[in-house]
């Protein structure tokens, strides 16, 4: 099967930064989750080059257009190899052959009637390149630019869009998923509740020259997004190329909400009108903030992707990137936050796991992968089959929907559940005595082919940490080990293969700021409560205090604060939590809490909670207290 998947092309008015970066690392995740299923890919970016605000870009360097372009365009295309992005193809739009096609299209929509000339006047914002109505002003300003749109009365060629309109209705409303997620399919629903006027598709020569010339009036150049969106179709070789005919049909786009309209709207009527078959799903992300604010180059909070590749290494910051965005909602970029993830997510969950089973299969068995009979492995495998398949249903699911944040968070989930499983088979213990030497090998097994399955479901966002686990685990990383149909075979690492000596996948990042859990040196704050009178040991003894381990952890219906989580203290138990408005269910699972085990259970919202967190009673919110190290679940506090 074919798969298409293209990423907006970009202005070279300004430099490559984190939200480039970002649709850019989303669409390679994708594409290597599509060649994970054996399809036939092809991935598309590029550059936007033409229009006034090019040209302003240029005049304020220097530099002529041509030259300008030619350069920022360089920095797009030589950044992508650094991030371990792989387009299969980087169009430009002063590409000859991409210029041939948008001629090609105007004529034939202009000979099919769909294109007019006309005299108009109208609100021109020079930073949006468009005109704007009355209605879309804010306090008579372009809402994006906030200036003043300047009146400009010229006679230009329109496209008849307004004719498509009832059309594209129903097309969106008979192909529920074609603009995802919803939100941005609603949007574009309620954008269609108003009229559509036609859109004005050309530029007089008097006022720019900078663009593609209309090809039945040389007086005028074709308007920018009208050249841009023709990227698409050009690429593949429209109309003829034999790789329009395979890809096209499978066509996705990726774009932030700040282009909605032209890919929701103008896409879709520029298609229809010129007969092309309109583009599978168009999905639609949130923006990336910092500091809670828009990034820009005049607060100079701008995120260069290469300095986090050098700071926080490539993997990290492409995991970061796809764990923590939500995709079609806002997010915020911190480097505290991808700290966090780091040393929580990859140095600890993934990282700490990984080295504890490859440097038990060297203390126990000399480094070289044990030989199980199958039937010790079903009864000591804990439990890892069943819980592989799941996993793997699940992110398959989550990456062909574009929740890639999902499919994320249920590898995690997985990485919990062997954590777990490490703690509760306690494979120190099983080689302490010769009869429970089977059962250590069977269990080494299951957590190897563990291991080899989190290398290839992580392979799309981490293409380098799979590859050095995969190396770990003494098997080939050049093959192909990411094969989802081989993946879901839970295949062993063949019994002999001798590993390589431990490695650590993610250093700590150790930081200036106190980390959580760390107290601040300075005097004690002042907003500390009041001590209490002393106690003797005997009082504190009375109170059970345990390490658990969450396995699931869930919303409690109707309550805003509280989270339902079940937990592994030894035993299975159920806890009620006020703490869902600084922790999301996802977050917590996996991880290790404390617990007051002897509290009376109480009844919240229904649900029995037989125990209490423990956390800090920070008045910004609660903050949980987690053990510094992986411990046995159940083991008492002293
Ligand atoms: N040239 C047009 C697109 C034409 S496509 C036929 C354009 N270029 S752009 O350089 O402004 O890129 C916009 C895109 O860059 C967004 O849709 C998004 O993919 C990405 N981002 C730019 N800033 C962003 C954030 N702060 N956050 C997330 N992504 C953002 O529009």
């Amino acid at each position: 099967m074919p798969f298409y998947i293209t990423t907006p092309i970009y202005y070279v008015n300004a430099r490559p930064h984190l939200g480039h970066a970002y649709t850019t690392i989303v669409a390679d995740v994708v594409s290597r989750f599509h060649a994970m299923r054996s399809e036939e890919v092809f991935f598309l970016t590029g550059t936007d080059e033409h229009g006034d605000k090019v040209v302003r870009a240029a005049l304020k360097e220097g530099m002529t257009p041509r030259a300008y372009v030619d350069r920022i365009s360089r920095l797009f295309r030589d950044l992508w190899p650094d991030l371990n992005v792989r387009p299969s193809q980087f169009i430009r739009t002063t590409d000859e052959s991409h210029m041939a096609v948008v001629s090609r299209v105007l004529q034939r929509i202009y000979d099919a009637g769909d294109i007019y000339f006309s005299e108009y006047e109208g609100l021109y914002c020079f930073g949006c390149e468009r005109f704007y109505t009355e209605r879309e002003l804010v306090d008579g300003r372009c809402p994006d630019h906030q200036t003043e749109p300047e009146t400009i009365r010229e006679s230009n060629y329109f496209f008849r869009m307004s004719r498509y309109q009832q059309w594209l209705i129903d097309h969106i409303t008979a192909h529920p998923d074609f603009i995802r997620p919803e939100r941005y399919r609603n949007e574009v629903l309620a954008f269609l509740r108003e009229p559509l006027g036609d859109l004005c598709i050309s530029r007089p020569k008097s006022r720019l020259t900078w663009g593609i010339t209309l090809p039945f009036d040389e007086q005028y150049v074709t308007y920018v997004w009208f050249d841009a969106l023709l990227n698409y179709v050009s690429a593949l070789g429209y109309p003829d190329g034999e790789r329009f005919r395979t890809f096209w049909p499978a066509a996705q786009h990726i774009v932030a909400k700040d282009i909605l309209k032209p890919h929701g709207i103008y896409w879709p009527c520029m298609l229809k009108a010129a007969g092309i078959p309109v583009y599978r799903h168009l999905n639609v992300h949130g923006y990336w903030n910092v500091d809670q604010g828009k990034m820009s180059k005049s607060i100079g909070n701008v995120v260069e992707p290469l300095q986090m590749k050098d700071t926080y290494g490539l993997d990290a910051f492409r995991f970061f990137l796809i764990r923590e965005m939500t995709f079609g909602l806002d997010s915020n970029f911190s480097e505290a936050a991808l700290v966090q993830r780091l040393n929580s997510d990859l140095a600890n969950d993934l990282g700490n796991l990984f080295s504890r089973v490859v440097s038990m299969t060297h203390k126990y068995f000399g480094g070289l992968v044990p030989e199980v009979e199958p039937e010790m492995g079903r009864q000591y495998g804990l439990g890892l089959g069943p819980e592989a398949q799941r996993t793997i249903a699940e992110y398959e699911l989550a990456m062909n929907g574009f929740e890639l944040h999902k499919a994320l968070a249920a590898v995690w989930e997985f990485i919990g559940r062997m954590n777990k499983a490490v703690d509760v088979s306690a494979p120190w213990e099983l080689a302490k005595k010769k009869t429970t030497l089977k059962q250590l090998e069977a269990v080494m097994n299951s957590l190897l082919k563990g291991l080899r399955l989190i290398s290839g479901l992580i392979y799309p966002v981490m293409p380098e940490t799979a590859a050095r686990m995969q190396k770990h685990l003494g098997l080939d990383p050049d093959a192909p080990f990411y094969v989802l149909d081989d993946l879901r075979l839970w295949k062993p690492v063949p019994a002999g293969t001798r590993l390589p000596k431990s490695v650590m996948l993610f250093p700590r990042i150790e930081t200036d700021t106190p980390a959580p859990g760390t107290a601040p040196a300075a005097a004690p704050s002042p907003a500390a409560p009041e001590a209490k009178p002393e106690i003797d040991i005997d009082d504190f003894r009375k109170v059970d205090l345990r390490v658990a381990t969450v396995l699931h952890a869930e919303r409690v219906p109707k309550a805003r604060k509280l989270l339902k989580l079940e937990i592994d203290m030894g035993e299975r138990r159920t806890l009620v939590a006020g703490i869902a408005e600084h922790y999301t269910p996802e977050s917590l699972i996996g991880r290790q809490v404390i617990v007051v085990a002897n509290l009376k259970p109480a009844k919240l919202m229904g649900v029995v909670s037989q125990g209490m967190l423990l956390a800090a009673g920070e008045t910004a919110g609660p903050v949980l207290v987690l053990p510094d190290k992986t411990v046995t679940p159940g083991t008492a506090l002293r």
